[in-house]
């Protein structure tokens, strides 16, 4: 597919007051995109919008767990723009699941924030993609996605629905020239990741992650994930019959 660069296009990012949908911001902008950022925290996207500078980046404060505010979001988006090239679902939350107090609230939070607000999100923006120059849909995933893993049950199924989700419609929005990208990072330091209590390899700062999903953005890739190292072995492993595949993870369980 042609690589179309983000230089003046308009891209909405969600997630964007911490982590990786900061860094996105702020190598958007470095590239001469504009972009509407999006997170529950004002005042940390009003300072991400001073630090990036000029009048680069709108502010749009936003709980993407309440539709209503998703759509009053995007009614915003439409009388101040008319249109949006491209819009990146970001947000998201990570719980683990302790089988031994199995607990479906997590259940419920996890695929509110991370599956039901991409839901919200397509519902949202597609009409304002549809006005948008060369558009595309870039949703959050994870490497998680590719096949279970520990703990994983919630914060993974959530990721694999996200991963469905924009396969599905991928083929779906083949037709209206919108293009979707699926972004599946292995481990990325933000404070997300700054929670875990377990070893991460190959782990890549937020501004690298940033730099690799934008590239992955402007060459119009259906799948961005990285580092290759990491998720091509994770691939790989889902490859394998179901048996050596739960004894190949038993056994990273059990050296880390
Ligand atoms: N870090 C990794 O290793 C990694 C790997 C694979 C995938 N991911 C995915 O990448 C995305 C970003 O992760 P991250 O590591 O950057 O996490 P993070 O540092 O915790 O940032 C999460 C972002 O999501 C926003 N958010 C959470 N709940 C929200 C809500 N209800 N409404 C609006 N915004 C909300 C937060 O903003 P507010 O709190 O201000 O609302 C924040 O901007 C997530 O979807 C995560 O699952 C991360």
């Amino acid at each position: 597919m042609r690589r179309i660069t983000v230089q003046d296009r308009l891209v909405w990012v969600t997630g964007a007051s911490l982590g990786i949908g900061r860094a996105v911001v702020v190598e958007l902008v470095r590239r001469g995109a504009r972009v509407i950022a999006s997170a529950r925290n004002e005042l940390a996207l009003n300072e991400l919008a001073r630090e990036c500078g000029g009048d680069r980046v709108v502010v749009l404060p936003l709980d993407v767990t309440n539709r209503q505010a998703t759509l009053q979001a995007a009614h915003t988006i439409r009388q101040q723009f008319g249109y949006l090239d491209i819009a990146f679902l970001n947000a998201g939350i990570c719980e683990y699941v302790d089988v031994a107090t199995f607990d479906s609230s997590i259940f419920e939070r996890t695929m509110q924030t991370n599956f039901l607000s991409v839901v919200y999100g397509v519902e949202a923006m597609l009409p304002l993609l549809r006005a948008g120059r060369h558009p595309q849909l870039v949703g959050m995933s994870s490497t998680v996605a590719y096949r279970g893993l520990p703990r994983a049950e919630a914060y993974g199924a959530s990721k694999a629905a996200i991963k469905h989700l924009l396969e599905s419609l991928d083929l779906d929005l083949l037709k209206d020239g919108i293009s979707v990208s699926v972004v599946c990072p292995g481990f990325v330091k933000t404070p997300l990741t700054d929670r875990n209590d377990f070893p991460m390899p190959f782990r890549i700062e937020a501004h690298e992650a940033a730099r690799r999903i934008v590239d992955g953005i402007e060459a119009r890739n259906p799948e961005i994930h990285f580092p290759k190292r990491f998720s091509l072995l994770l691939k790989l492993l889902s490859l394998l019959p179901h048996c050596l595949y739960i004894r190949a993870c038993a056994r990273m369980v059990h050296s880390s």
